[in-house]
């Protein structure tokens, strides 16, 4: 363990988790000590996350996840355990032990300035001779110098090794250079540039970090664009070009696009909300990261076939979040950018005030799959809208989208109500045969709720968690000679929670959730607490540890029981009792 317990708790003393966590999630008061919020791990419409101020920890009823200040920050940063303490350390204005740096640290530091000096690079051979035709291919999409500075756009000479040579001369290794995505490895050893003659846009981390690349072709060509791969700094899909700017936009909703160019072109007009997933099809941590900034998202993918589909698949991912997705598709051109280009920013907007909204935008594509001239065409559709409208929770939505059906399709608002219903009830039976097979799975409320962890042996299990929940609460118990034996749990997990506390305990520490989650793992930290977050009785500890310690202990030598059943027998034949 590279920090002390006692540097870790006078981290998590300092760092409040009640203000930490209320940083990021809307916390009120619901009863008792606790504070309520929705959690920020899935997605839920009531509140299931509770904070613990008293206990230090935070934990989900809902999805399971808990612990110290240092795991909720570490969750929700995405950032490793010396990380998570570093961020926590600045936030209190407190000195990090300089023996405790990441050995990560210092490489993924490494990469992230590298990454930010090739920024500087592009960006400077803008200037130069050959960056002129970076300088006119951005002029040609009128994208004005202003917002290409913004954006921090540079340009990737035609060379093979201008960036390498560079980054090279600042100290970085070729190793370096191709972890961040940057070069790659020559067939005959060496390494040579991975962008070439290209326009390039950072991607830029809600930090402030240059975290990856995307360039473009200047011009017609393919592949028309390059992107870094997943490097040690980036994950395409927890990544959206952009929200380093959008999640500062006051509009009240992001625009969501394909192209970076959308995104530039938006920006310079005017519309500095938008954002575009990565080359990828937006994905669940693309939108959940989106949800933590807004909640309208307004997506407007390109016009074509592909644009309408993705825009279908974002719309639940979106609405999951309980986000209010509106969709604008852009008339008489190709993508936004065009769109505002041939018609200016006044009519984006007016089309975005116009919008459609989700249910609105499924309705028209699920029409456009049927011929409405025909009989079978609005049978066809009827079914598909009738599911539709069906999943939307508000009755009056599911009213006002029947009648409109109805006069699509000119058949009577009942005969679409009805539909309807029917089709509520059929999801309602499916949702309850789901939860039925899941209550039903043997064993499934012996076991922890929320971990990959599985206990083999539930019987003990639960007197094992007892022992870590009796030893949080009183650990004076433990001091008096009964001391459960480790090599008694079943379950090596609770075995090693069991071990980290006692070795706390030991040293004279209390096991605080922050010194805890130094040695345990994120799964054994939610373990951990959701282990301690529920109250043990005061009454009598010392008789119910007796009886953990004989459970566990009986669990673990299941021989010794047969062999006290066979003496009980005996003494039963012999003296006609026993027990
Ligand atoms: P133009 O409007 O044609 O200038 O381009 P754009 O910036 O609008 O991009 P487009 O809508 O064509 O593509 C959307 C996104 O998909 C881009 O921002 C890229 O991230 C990704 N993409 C496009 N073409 C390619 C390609 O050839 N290879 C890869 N890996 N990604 C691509
Ligand atoms: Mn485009």
């Amino acid at each position: 363990m590279a920090f002390s317990a006692e540097f870790l708790q006078e981290l998590a003393e300092r760092n409040p988790i009640e203000d930490v966590v209320g940083e990021y999630v809307a916390l009120t008061k619901r009863s008792g000590q606790n504070l309520f919020g929705l959690c920020p791990f899935h997605s839920e419409k009531t509140p299931s996350f509770s904070v613990s101020p008293a206990k230090q920890i935070y934990h989900c009823f809902g999805c399971g996840k808990g612990g110290s200040v240092i795991n909720f920050i570490m969750e929700i940063e995405r950032l490793s355990f010396p990380e998570a303490v570093e961020f926590l350390a600045r936030r209190a204005g407190m000195a990090v032990p300089e023996q405790n740096a990441d050995p990560n640290r210092g490489r993924r530091e490494r990469l992230l300035n590298l990454n930010r000096e090739a920024a500087r690079f592009f960006y400077s051979q803008l200037s130069t001779n050959e960056g002129q035709a970076a300088l006119d291919y951005m002029s040609r999409r009128q994208i004005s110098p202003r917002v290409a500075k913004n954006f921090g756009l540079g340009f990737a000479p035609d060379g093979w090794e201008g960036l390498t040579r560079a980054m090279k001369d600042k100290g970085y290794t070729e190793r370096e250079l191709v972890l961040a995505g940057l070069a790659k490895s020559g067939k005959r050893g060496g390494v040579y540039d991975a962008f070439r003659n290209r326009l390039m846009f950072p991607v830029i981390d809600v930090r402030g970090n240059v975290v990856a690349f995307s360039g473009r072709i200047l011009g017609d060509g393919e592949p028309k664009y390059l992107n870094s791969p997943d490097t040690p700094v980036f994950s395409k899909s927890h990544n959206l070009f952009g929200l380093n700017l959008a999640k500062k936009s006051k509009a009240g909703y992001i625009i969501l696009v394909e192209g970076n160019i959308d995104v530039v072109s938006l920006h310079q007009a005017g519309f500095d909300s938008a954002v575009a997933s990565l080359g990828t099809s937006l994905t669940g941590e693309q939108a959940r990261l989106l949800s933590r900034y807004t909640k309208e998202a307004v997506i407007c993918y390109d016009a074509d076939t592909a644009g309408r589909k993705a825009a279908q698949r974002a719309i639940p991912m979106l609405e999951k979040l309980e986000l209010t997705v509106r969709v604008v598709t852009v008339p008489g051109a190709k993508d936004p950018d065009e769109f505002i280009k041939t018609r200016g920013a006044e009519a984006f907007r007016a089309l975005i005030e116009e919008s459609e909204n989700g249910v609105e935008y499924r309705l028209q594509r699920a029409a456009d799959g049927f011929d409405l001239g025909t009989d079978e065409g609005k049978v066809g559709y009827l079914k598909e809208a009738s599911r539709l409208i069906a999943t939307l929770p508000d009755s009056v939505a599911r009213e006002v989208y029947s009648m409109r059906v109805a006069e699509q399709c000119s058949v009577s608002a009942d005969a679409v109500r009805d539909s309807v219903k029917l089709a509520r009830r059929r999801q309602d039976r499916s949702a309850t045969r789901r939860r039925e097979r899941e209550d039903t799975r043997p064993l499934r409320q012996a076991q922890p709720a929320g971990v990959p962890i599985k206990y083999a042996n539930p019987a003990s299990a639960a007197a094992e968690t007892g022992i870590i929940r009796l030893l949080n609460q009183s650990p004076e118990l433990f001091r008096g000679g009964l001391e459960p034996n480790p090599e008694d749990f079943s379950s090596p997990e609770l075995r090693h929670i069991y071990e980290t506390m006692l070795s706390l305990s030991r040293s004279g520490l209390d096991a605080s959730a922050a010194a805890m989650s130094a040695s345990l793992t994120p799964d054994e930290v939610s373990l951990y607490t959701n282990i301690i977050q529920e109250p043990v009785s005061a009454a009598n500890g010392q008789k119910a540890l007796a009886d953990y310690i004989q459970k566990i202990s009986r669990e673990s030598h299941p021989q010794d029981t047969s062999d006290l059943r066979a003496v009980a027998a005996k003494l039963k034949e012999t003296k006609g009792y026993g027990g």
